[in-house]
């Protein structure tokens, strides 16, 4: 396994969680609730970033991540669960997955350099959409979630226990 395939391993897991985490906070909330648009806009982004490197897995014959069952039941549960406190809890947890994936990008980008100039370019593109979702979270009144420090803080911290599980398995 390569630096680069782990790296690319572990954003296709993050990819998919995202496309998971919201289609639990459409469940639960429908396509009327308040922020229902934005969050389905940005779903359709994450679906967009998924198909690529899916494709990019399956060409560089990456085994993807054996979590992916757990990601799909974890990011709906708490795309559901968020929505079910809210309309701004929803939204907080884009704030805090965005925040995270952000940092873990651009932690990638440095490393990569001008390596891998595919992937890197992919990268880069995907970071400038989340935060772009971030700050459409943080626009949509995130902050205002009940107990938005703790919500914030647990789902950074998920969002880190997930990226390093999705590096090894
Ligand atoms: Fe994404
Ligand atoms: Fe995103």
């Amino acid at each position: 396994m390569t630096k680069f395939a782990e790296m690319l391993r572990v954003d296709q897991a993050g990819e998919f969680g995202a496309t998971r985490i919201y289609a639990g906070q459409l469940a639960v909330m429908g396509n009327r609730a308040p922020h229902s648009a934005e969050i389905a806009a940005m779903a359709e982004q994450e679906a967009g970033h998924r198909e690529k490197f899916d494709a990019l897995i399956a060409r560089r014959g990456v085994r993807p991540t054996a979590l992916q069952p757990v990601w799909s039941a974890a990011g709906f549960a708490l795309g559901a669960a968020t929505a079910l406190i809210g309309p701004e809890a929803a939204m907080a947890c884009t704030a805090a997955i965005e925040t995270e994936i952000d940092r873990h990008y651009t932690e990638q980008l440095d490393e990569l350099g001008d390596k891998d100039p595919e992937l890197a370019a992919m990268i880069r593109e995907f970071r400038d959409d989340e935060r772009e979702h971030r700050d459409a979270a943080l626009a949509a009144g995130a902050e205002k979630a009940p107990a938005y420090p703790v919500l914030f803080h647990a789902i950074r911290l998920g969002c880190r226990a997930a990226i390093a599980l999705s590096r090894r398995i």
